[in-house]
């Protein structure tokens, strides 16, 4: 069961932030000239603060054209957005505080809320701001995702019943591992994206990433991990630095 998608290795989490910069203002400059505008899907999670923090940065905040852009969030943890576990405040803090773009253009999900009103609030606006046709998945121009040591991607997590959703957009799912509830994209928009950038740093991903894109992972006819059932309908790129990479046997640069 092997992931595709073109797979890039850096150095260090420095280097993997800055060729995920670069990729976003390339992937929004086309959007943009395509469309008019770049929808984003923000990733949680630490990985994607470096990322965040780069484009915040006076090198970086006028390279990409926040006034066309629109930020969403692949999920949240169901906390206030103030909360220290709160995807929205780790975007805010890194980013969000230190660039030109509207409030109404930063689509927040509002986790505080009762879990599956706050998943069909945020599916409501997807709707209203995407207004697909019919049948089909808003289409993300960029959708950023980390990965998880177990292997989910956003908050989609191993024997989540959301694994296996193909109507709602977004759902709510209680994770019993963390004693937590998410909300979170579903495969549907996932895989409706344009451009997804999975971002993986860390020696304790370099277990997953053997797992999931290892010689192992040929012999397997089914998913065994969620972010096995990543299959965009666009472009996929795995983006790691070599200590995730440690257990594929590459080299810093395109290996695949
Ligand atoms: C979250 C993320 C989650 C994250 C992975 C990797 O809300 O935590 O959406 O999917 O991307 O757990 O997290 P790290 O980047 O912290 O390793």
């Amino acid at each position: 069961m092997t992931v595709g998608g073109e797979l890039h290795i850096y150095a260090d989490r420095a280097a993997l932030a800055l060729a995920a910069a670069r990729r976003w203002e390339t992937i929004a400059r086309d959007a943009i000239a395509a469309r008019g505008r770049c929808r984003v899907a923000l990733a949680g999670g630490s990985t994607p603060r470096a990322l965040y923090a780069l484009l915040a940065s006076a090198d970086w905040r006028a390279r990409i054209d926040w006034r066309a852009t629109h930020l969403w969030f692949g999920d949240e943890r169901c906390v206030p957005p103030d909360h220290p576990d709160s995807n929205y405040r780790m975007a805010r803090e890194s980013l969000l505080d230190a660039i030109d773009i509207a409030p109404a253009q930063v689509h927040r999900i509002e986790a505080e809320r009762a879990p599956e009103a706050a998943a069909q609030a945020y599916s409501d606006v997807l709707q209203t701001q995407f207004a697909p046709p019919a049948g089909t998945a808003p289409r993300f121009d960029l959708l950023l995702l980390g990965l998880g040591p177990d292997g989910h991607i956003a908050s989609l997590f191993p024997e989540s019943p959301l694994l296996d959703e193909q109507r709602r957009w977004v759902g709510a799912c209680e994770v019993a591992r963390l004693d937590a509830w998410r909300i979170s994209l579903t495969f549907p928009v996932l895989n409706a994206a344009r451009h997804v950038l999975l971002l993986v740093a860390g020696e304790d991903k370099a277990d997953i990433v053997e797992a999931v894109l290892g010689t192992d992972a040929d012999n397997r006819t089914r998913p065994a991990y969620p972010v096995e059932r990543l299959r965009p309908q666009g472009q996929l790129e795995w983006l790691l630095d070599e200590a995730a990479a440690a257990r594929l046997g590459l080299r810093s640069g395109v290996a695949r």
